[in-house]
């Protein structure tokens, strides 16, 4: 047999013997005896080359190194393929613990949401989403502010390019939740016991401001609601949201929709009312409050001889950002989906 004969044969040899082999030691077998640095038999061949007479070489040669990277490639495939079975065999393989898939979570601001529908559900409060693109009947008219009302400028308004139709106005991005009071009433005769809790827009951005974010408007129409009621409901949610330790505090203010208007105030959490840097003289500001005035019961239909209204919003953000017990120093975070940030919540 020649040499080139041999190494022929060889190969047909190797393909025969591949095809039978099922298991890694028989894979790792194989490869030894073909290309084993010391006994191969692909190796002995090559190491011969060195004896064949010149003009035969090259093309021996050749031949011999072309087998080779063959068996190699061969070689590194069934080695695939029986790990791949392998892989296969050991999914089966109850009791190996399985490779945690990324888990997610409710974004901050939706599991605030959460947190505050619980809380006014269980006082009989009941949520409703009103537009978010809305009439300006009900975002200012309807809320004691007549066209023109210098407290307009109060709401950095966005204003859908459209012309006003009807009674109703303009369009709007709603600058606020107060927008659904009106819509409240016009849907439900008192009492009426809601929250609204929806998206807001205002041009504004800064590193306290955006413009998108969320609100939260609670309303409460009734026979006999007073100022107590109001500061009644605001200690609960205080209590039930921020912690047992914490107290509301309201503070005359004005808003055209509430008469009289209060700023709502929650005792720092930090020094517990005592005054520190993170709040002003031991309280931070939640937000608005006020008795529903005459003339917003009136745009929706409610007889204020008969019946009186307690409101509030503010920010859902903001809030729980409050809780938290977190100054972030750029309120963009919680929007820029970072999820080395998100991840924290
Ligand atoms: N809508 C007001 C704002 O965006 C907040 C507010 C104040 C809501 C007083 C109320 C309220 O319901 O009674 O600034």
């Amino acid at each position: 047999m020649t040499m080139k004969e041999k190494i022929q044969q060889l190969k047909v040899q190797f393909d025969q013997e591949i095809s039978k082999i099922l298991d890694p030691t028989a894979l790792a077998g194989l490869e030894i005896k073909y290309l084993g640095r010391k006994a191969g038999q692909l190796t002995k061949i090559l190491r011969s080359l060195k004896d064949i007479p010149e003009k035969e070489r090259r093309e021996i040669g050749q031949l011999a190194n072309s087998v080779k990277q063959e068996i190699e490639s061969k070689l590194k495939a069934v080695r695939k393929s029986i790990s791949g079975r392998a892989r296969n065999e050991e999914w089966l393989d109850v009791t190996l613990p399985g490779e945690p898939m990324p888990e997610g979570h409710l974004h901050l601001v939706t599991q605030a949401i959460g947190e505050i529908v619980e809380i006014f559900e269980a006082i009989g409060f009941s949520r409703r989403r009103y537009p978010e693109v809305e009439w300006d009947y009900y975002a200012f008219e309807s809320l004691n502010m007549p066209p023109e009302h210098p407290a307009r400028d109060e709401w950095e308004t966005f204003f859908i390019d459209s012309k006003p139709v009807g009674p109703k106005g303009q369009r709007v991005l709603t600058p606020h939740t107060s927008s659904g009071q009106v819509r409240e009433m016009e849907r439900k005769k008192p009492p009426i016991r809601m929250m609204n809790i929806s998206k807001c827009y205002r041009r504004q951005i800064d590193v306290s401001h955006l413009p998108m974010f969320h609100q939260f408007e609670g309303l409460l129409i009734d026979k006999n609601v007073t100022i107590a009621h109001l500061k009644g409901t605001l200690d609960y949610f205080v209590k039930q949201f921020f912690g047992p330790a914490r107290k509301a505090r309201i503070r005359p203010s004005h808003f055209q929709f509430t008469e009289p208007s209060f700023e709502v105030d929650v005792s720092c959490g930090l020094c517990n009312g005592r005054g520190c840097k993170m709040c002003k003289g031991g309280w931070l500001e939640l937000g608005g409050a006020g008795m529903v005035h005459p003339n917003v019961l009136k745009a929706g239909k409610v007889d204020p001889k008969k019946y009186s209204g307690l409101a509030f919003g503010w920010g859902v953000e903001r809030s729980y950002l409050m809780k938290a017990g977190l100054s972030i120093p750029d309120i963009r975070l919680l929007y820029g989906n970072d999820l080395r940030f998100l991840n924290q919540f």
